[in-house]
């Protein structure tokens, strides 16, 4: 439905691939679905062991998986260290293994990834200092933006690389579970996502918000609830930063039009 590249290894373990990497996300059984790690790449071995040293400074518990996680996770190495609010490991990495195999989508998407990563995580959080604190003063993220969703209820957008933003976060709101709220993946056409539309109109459960754009990133969207009961955001045409000109601005709402939520209740 997406057009991500299956590689299934064992039973147990289901890997996908959006670009020339060996996988960017992995599927495995679990007693509940629900992300388990996030990964973050960094250059190499003094760009992990500096993030290592300003993680320890700043009182994170940093553990360093060794070889055969690192062989698991197909990377050269890493570090790991608990999400502030206790919901997954963050993975921070360097050397993530590429395929010697084409990238070929099922249904010829083409996604935008490389060194854009994989896309965005939008987490729910209980304290909007702390990540602001881990994400941009401590691991080097850079703001992008911040949306004021309602008052006193503020959503930031931070940014590694030229996609708008790969991590933001908004505080803990009624009904909302801490965690993850959404993972996004970009493709560079339209009709890919109109596509996927379709398909959504056969799985009405699926549905998580309506066809849409956001103010801040431009990002034509829809949301749905994946099979592990994540919410996944699948859009087009976000906007890139360059931070030699970027000027951090905020908006007072999130959408330009559309996404609206889905009440299955
Ligand atoms: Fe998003």
């Amino acid at each position: 439905m997406l057009g991500l590249m299956a590689d299934r290894r064992g039973d147990d373990r289901l890997l996908f691939r959006i670009d020339e990497k060996a996988y960017r996300l992995e599927v495995r059984p679990g007693e509940r679905g629900g992300v388990s790690a996030v990964g973050w790449e960094t250059r190499g071995p003094a760009e992990l062991a500096e993030l290592e040293e300003r993680l320890v400074t700043a009182g994170y518990e940093v553990t360093r998986p060794g070889e055969e996680v690192a062989r698991e996770r197909m990377v050269s190495d890493l570090i790991r260290f608990r999400d502030p609010d206790d919901c997954y490991d963050h993975e921070i990495f360097w050397g993530l293994s590429t395929s010697s195999q084409r990238f070929a989508s099922p249904i010829g998407a083409e996604f935008v990834a490389g060194a854009e990563g994989v896309g965005h995580v939008l987490q729910v959080v209980s304290d909007r200092a702390r990540y602001e604190s881990l994400f941009l003063d401590v691991l080097g993220f850079r703001l992008s933006d911040h949306i004021d969703l309602a008052p006193g209820l503020t959503a930031t957008f931070t940014h590694c690389n030229p996609r708008h933003h790969s991590f933001a976060f908004t505080p803990k709101v009624e009904g909302r579970p801490l965690g993850v709220g959404h993972f996004m993946l970009e493709v560079t056409d339209l009709d890919v996502i109109g596509r996927a539309i379709e398909h959504i109109e056969d799985e009405p459960h699926r549905l998580l918000k309506t066809f849409g754009r956001h103010s801040n990133d431009r990002m034509t969207s829809f949301y749905l609830l994946t099979p592990s009961d994540v919410g996944l955001e699948f859009g087009t045409g976000g906007i890139k930063i360059d931070d030699e000109t970027w000027t951090p601005t905020r908006y007072d709402t999130a959408h330009l039009w559309g996404h609206h939520s889905v009440d299955h209740h």
